[in-house]
């Protein structure tokens, strides 16, 4: 079903599959990997059919070991400023989904890898995941968003040791500072996903697309504006037929069957 090069894309059960496929580089984003990584979240943001993503990286080493060192080699200032805010929007796209996106880290998520992840909605790690923000020992910085979203999972001072020393922590450590929210045997990262998966998908649609949202935009400004947005954000769920459809289900002691309407 992938028409893709450089990544695999399937779907099945109201779930979309997404896997960055370049193993023998260890996935690492290059041009055309980004390219069709744009071009799949463009599409399934327009597929009703789908309504969550689990995000993993092709083979048994790595989920995505980074930006293309050797693409990254030949960039000028002008290129790296462009190449940086070409990744954010494409990041931006995946966060903004309006459908939870669950990474399933399955071993290196380095630099531009450990970006792609903290863009999504959660993250989910196997007990061999390495991560970082190695870029500093290239002479570069995080160019993906890492700058942002690293302190906002993380804490400021956890951030800054990572960004600073490019070390890279286990999946626990991840787990214990809070960037990833699970971690799990190799074996049981992906049943672990779709198993998160579906229960967010067991419930209604534009109430998970407008709870993520508030999560979203109340993080960048004010509480009070945050507030706000939440109370209109609830104010609109209870104006759905899926508001009506829920609460009736749960007084009438049956299941909801939502329609994201
Ligand atoms: N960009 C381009 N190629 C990469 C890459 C990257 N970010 N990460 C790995 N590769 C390539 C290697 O060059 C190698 O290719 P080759 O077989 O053609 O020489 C292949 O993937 C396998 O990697 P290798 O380094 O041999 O594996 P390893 O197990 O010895 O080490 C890592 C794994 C992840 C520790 C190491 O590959 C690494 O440090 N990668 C770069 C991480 C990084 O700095 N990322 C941030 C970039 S901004």
């Amino acid at each position: 079903m992938s028409s893709y090069e450089n990544i695999l894309f399937e779907k099945k059960n109201q779930l979309a599959y997404v896997a960055i496929n370049r193993p023998t580089k260890l996935n690492a984003l290059n041009r055309a990997v980004m390219r069709e990584l744009d071009d799949v979240f463009a599409k399934i943001s327009e597929d009703e059919e789908v309504r969550a993503v689990i995000l993993t990286g092709a083979g048994e080493k790595a989920f995505v070991a980074g930006a293309d060192v050797g693409e990254l080699a030949t960039q000028s200032s002008v290129e790296g400023k462009e190449f940086s805010l070409w990744g954010q929007r494409i990041l931006n796209r995946i966060e903004t989904l309006g459908k939870p996106v669950i990474a399933a880290i399955n071993g290196y998520a380095l630099g531009g890898g450990c970006e792609l992840a903290m863009a999504c909605t959660l993250r989910i790690a196997s007990e061999n995941a390495r991560l970082g923000q190695p870029e500093v020992k290239l002479g570069i910085m995080a160019g993906y968003g890492g700058t942002q979203r690293l302190p906002r999972l993380v804490g400021k001072g956890m951030a800054m040791q990572l960004l600073l020393t490019g070390e890279q922590i286990s999946g626990t450590e991840a787990y214990l500072i809070g960037l990833v929210n699970k971690v799990v045997p190799y074996a049981e990262l992906i049943p672990t996903a779709e198993k998160v998966a579906q229960a967010m998908i067991a419930n209604a649609p534009l109430a998970l697309k407008y709870s993520m949202e508030a999560v979203n935009r109340g993080l960048e400004g004010t509480q009070e504006d945050g507030l706000f947005l939440e109370a209109t954000l609830f104010g609109l769920c209870c104006t759905t037929d899926d508001k009506k459809e829920g609460t009736q289900a749960f007084l009438e002691k049956r299941p909801a069957q939502f329609k994201g309407k």
